[in-house]
């Protein structure tokens, strides 16, 4: 049929040991990077090749590979069985050893993987070395669901940086605050509640220094909260009060500040990143690139203008959350962004694959910042 494009797999026991290896995946949420989540699932010979054997996951960065937890699990039930992963098996010694010699010493005669690791040391040549040992390989079963839960790894591979995820409430005309400042709360219960699964989700929240000081948010997300969940803080030449909510012990913060020194207000406890400075503030570029070497893979940034604005405006944005909530603030409020260099419609910056979704009374549109070049 002229258009149709197979599946790589019509076999129902791959297809659904790899919607499990991809749903095991998750469990290294928060906790792999700056390596992939990876799932794995052996599928033994018995019952005409259909019975589970072997499951695993890569929990935290230097914990085992999920193909060595599930070929442990599998023991000598891995001979002649199929390994199906959801991204190319590693042929480099790093903390632990090579996958893709262990995969050929227990015995299995195929692999079958949702997409190679574009890490340079990787990019295919895991595959090849399975082929050279032997091992029948498969690679494509679906890729785009396996790269969609691994965006915060594929795109710090891509670019050294964290991934941002931008999230805004704003008025029906575009106020994401009133004249005096408060924002409190524009949108209503059921947004609100999503928008604190958002920071569980991305595991670090970011704000500017003007949000610290109009709203004086905790930036806490819903519990149980992740031991190693951080807020981060935009800083710039204005103090923060000692005594703000985002200084309390509750979880980590780290202030990211122009210069080389420790800025005399920020408490003991907290902890500091020094930034180089561009003109509307700090190099976003360097911060992102610094929450990554802090181990932040994702980081949702929630304001406020200022902040959102530079984000667009350096085309940093990896994923954006809009909130519209059913209210006007008049010409008097905030507006959510500031210029952005658009003078003409054919230069608006649209949101490629934009998924809606009405919460309560208030409208989420969520999708990546198509940025044209030039
Ligand atoms: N509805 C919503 O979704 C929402 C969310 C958050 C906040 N808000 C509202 O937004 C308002 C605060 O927004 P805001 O625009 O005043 O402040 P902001 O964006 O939270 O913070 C801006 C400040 O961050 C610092 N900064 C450091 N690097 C920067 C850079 N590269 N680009 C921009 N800023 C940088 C600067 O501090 P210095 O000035 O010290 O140099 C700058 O003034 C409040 O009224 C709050 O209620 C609404």
């Amino acid at each position: 049929m002229k258009g149709y494009t197979p599946p790589v797999s019509s076999e129902p026991a791959v297809d659904s040991a790899m919607r499990e290896a991809l749903a095991l995946s998750l469990n290294g949420r928060g906790g792999a990077f700056p390596n992939p989540m990876v799932g794995a699932v052996v599928l033994g010979n018995g019952d005409g090749g259909s019975l589970v054997v072997g499951r695993g996951w890569h929990g935290c960065c230097g914990g085992p590979h999920a193909e060595a937890v599930a070929l442990d699990e599998a023991g000598e039930l891995a001979r002649g069985a199929t390994l199906v992963v959801t991204l190319e098996p590693c042929g480099h010694t790093g903390r632990t050893d090579p996958c893709v010699e262990r995969i050929i010493s227990s015995g299995i005669s195929r692999v079958v993987a949702a997409m190679a690791d574009p890490d340079p040391r990787m990019d295919g040549r895991g595959f090849e070395a399975l082929r050279a040992g032997g091992v029948e390989v498969e690679v494509g079963l679906m890729a785009e669901e396996a790269a969609r839960l691994n965006r915060v790894y594929l795109h710090y591979k891509r670019t050294g940086r964290s991934f941002l995820h931008l999230k805004l409430a704003a008025t029906l005309d575009g106020r994401i605050a009133a004249r005096d400042g408060s924002s409190r709360w524009i949108t209503s219960g059921p947004a609100r509640a999503r928008a604190g699964s958002m920071r569980a989700e991305a595991g670090a929240v970011l704000v500017g220094a003007g949000t610290v000081l109009t709203d004086d948010p905790s930036l806490l997300p819903p519990e149980p909260q992740s031991p190693a969940y951080c807020r981060l803080v935009a800083a710039g030449r204005r103090p923060l009060p000692a005594g703000a909510k985002v200084f309390d012990r509750r979880a980590r913060t780290v202030v990211a500040h122009p210069g080389e020194s420790r800025p005399y207000w920020v408490p003991e406890g907290v902890d500091t990143l020094p930034l180089p400075e561009g003109p509307p503030g700090l190099d976003l570029h360097a911060l992102l690139e610094g929450c990554a070497s802090l181990g932040v893979g994702e980081v949702l940034c929630e304001g406020g203008a200022a902040l959102a604005t530079s984000l667009v405006s350096e085309g940093l944005v990896d994923r954006l959350s809009f909130f519209t909530a059913p209210a006007l603030l008049g010409g008097e409020g905030l507006p959510v962004f500031g210029p952005l260099g658009i003078g003409s419609i054919s230069e608006a910056l649209e949101i490629e694959d934009a998924r809606i979704e009405i919460l309560g009374c208030d409208v989420l549109v969520e999708g990546g910042i198509v940025h044209r070049p030039g």
